[in-house]
């Protein structure tokens, strides 16, 4: 790692759409706790210009990219073609959130799960351990906490998504008794402490059709995505009579400190950066 404290090191968020990442304002908050002398920029990129744009950032000098949507699949791939390391975590997930370079050396990581747990868990004090977690999507946002919930003990993980198939098939990577897919009618089947909602559907503004059982137990609701006062998936889960739900953004907040750490060797404190964007998004 180098940390000559002379140099400024470039770091970014590669994504596209990225107009609205807060993750250069995370990440410079984090950088003046830490006394870190980093630049952190966001990265609009065609989708097609992905290896492009990574190889220039990494010519010029670069430390270490986030990846975003649709990025995090390509990512992945670029490693292993580069024959760089993965981590353990980003194979679970088949996808990279975080990439680190050092002269030669490159690293592809994904906090993304790590940071999921430690906002459920230490921020909200949900204990993972032996609780039974419904899971809505198979897309790339549901890998990336599948894993680390498994790593955390749930005592059973459903996964249900609206094409059966690809829940089938995020399921077989696991090869685990606690896992199993489950049909978007066959929700009411189950009794969940935990809903957490991993699609896409209403990130473009889209409706998220969900049957009522999915509520039936009042589950604890966890929205990977967030948006000003709440999202449509947790307005659903309160009508529904679900009292803790909980958005996205501590999650942001958790996987950039991962990210800080795996680049800089030091974790950042998270609570008052959380909370000066929690404070953000309700004034937005
Ligand atoms: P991401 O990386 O954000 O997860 P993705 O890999 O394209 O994106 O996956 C999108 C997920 O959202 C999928 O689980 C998708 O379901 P399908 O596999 O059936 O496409 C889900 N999704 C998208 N729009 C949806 C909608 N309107 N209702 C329900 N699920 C939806």
């Amino acid at each position: 790692m180098i940390r000559d404290p002379g140099v400024r090191r470039r770091y970014a968020v590669m994504g596209n759409p990225i107009g609205h990442s807060r993750s250069p304002v995370i990440h410079a908050a984090f950088a003046a706790q830490l006394h870190e002398r980093i630049e952190y920029g966001a990265l609009l990129v065609p989708p097609d210009g992905f290896r492009a744009a990574v190889a220039r950032f990494r010519a010029e000098g670069g430390g270490g990219l986030n990846l975003t949507l649709p990025f995090k699949e390509q990512g992945f791939a670029w490693v292993r073609e580069q024959g760089g390391e993965l981590t353990s975590r980003a194979v679970a997930a088949a996808a990279v959130n975080t990439l680190r370079f050092d002269g030669d050396a490159l690293l592809g990581d994904n906090t993304d799960g790590a940071g999921f747990v430690q906002d459920l868990q230490q921020r909200h004090g949900f204990p993972l351990s032996a609780a039974r977690v419904l899971l809505l999507g198979a897309g790339g946002a549901a890998r990336g906490v599948a894993p680390a919930l498994l790593e955390q003990g749930v005592a059973a993980l459903w996964i249900a998504n609206r094409t059966q198939r690809r829940a089938q098939e995020l399921v077989a990577r696991f090869s685990d008794p606690r896992v199993r897919a489950l049909g978007w009618d066959e929700m009411g089947e189950v009794e969940p402490t935990l809903v957490v909602h991993a699609t896409s559907a209403t990130i473009a503004g889209g409706v998220l059709a969900l049957p009522a059982a999915a509520f039936g137990a009042r589950p604890v609701c966890y929205d990977l995505s967030y948006a000003r006062r709440s999202t449509a998936f947790l307005e659903q889960a309160r009508r529904a009579g679900s009292r803790r739900c909980f958005d996205g953004l501590g999650m942001l907040v958790e996987q950039a400190a991962e990210s800080f750490l795996v680049w800089r060797g030091l974790r950042p404190e998270t609570e008052a950066v959380y909370r000066a964007q929690r404070e953000q998004l309700d004034a937005a």
